[in-house]
């Protein structure tokens, strides 16, 4: 089923090293982060304890989790250092002209553990 769009703000407002904050539908949260011009969306809860992603530092490709410091990668969900071990879902990024658009429908199933 293709997923449903939300706009996400303009690329020139989201310069490389920012995240945002984008709500979707049902209250999805998602962090929407520039990696070098990349454009790349994850769920802005962490897996540890619920951290709101999008308060915490972009570090080239890692978020980092501002209440324990857990690390994600934003281009793959994958969690990279703890306390966090499950991964964050991973959202479609498009880009139309200056618009971003993040898709609402997750790109993976994250793993468990194990
Ligand atoms: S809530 Fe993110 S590291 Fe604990």
């Amino acid at each position: 089923m293709a997923p449903e769009w939300v706009e996400a703000g303009r690329v020139p407002d989201l310069p490389p090293g920012r995240v945002i904050l984008v709500m979707g539908p049902d209250d999805l949260r998602l962090a929407v982060c520039n990696v070098d011009g990349e454009i790349y969306a994850i769920e802005d809860v962490c897996t540890h304890d619920g951290g709101s992603l999008d308060q915490g530092e972009l570090d080239g490709v890692e978020i980092e989790c501002p209440r324990h410091g857990a690390r994600f990668d934003v281009r793959t969900g994958e969690a990279t250092l703890m306390p966090a071990v499950m991964p964050v879902q991973t959202y479609p990024v498009r880009i139309e002209g200056e618009s971003i658009f993040v898709g609402t429908a997750p790109q993976a199933e994250p793993q468990a553990e194990g």
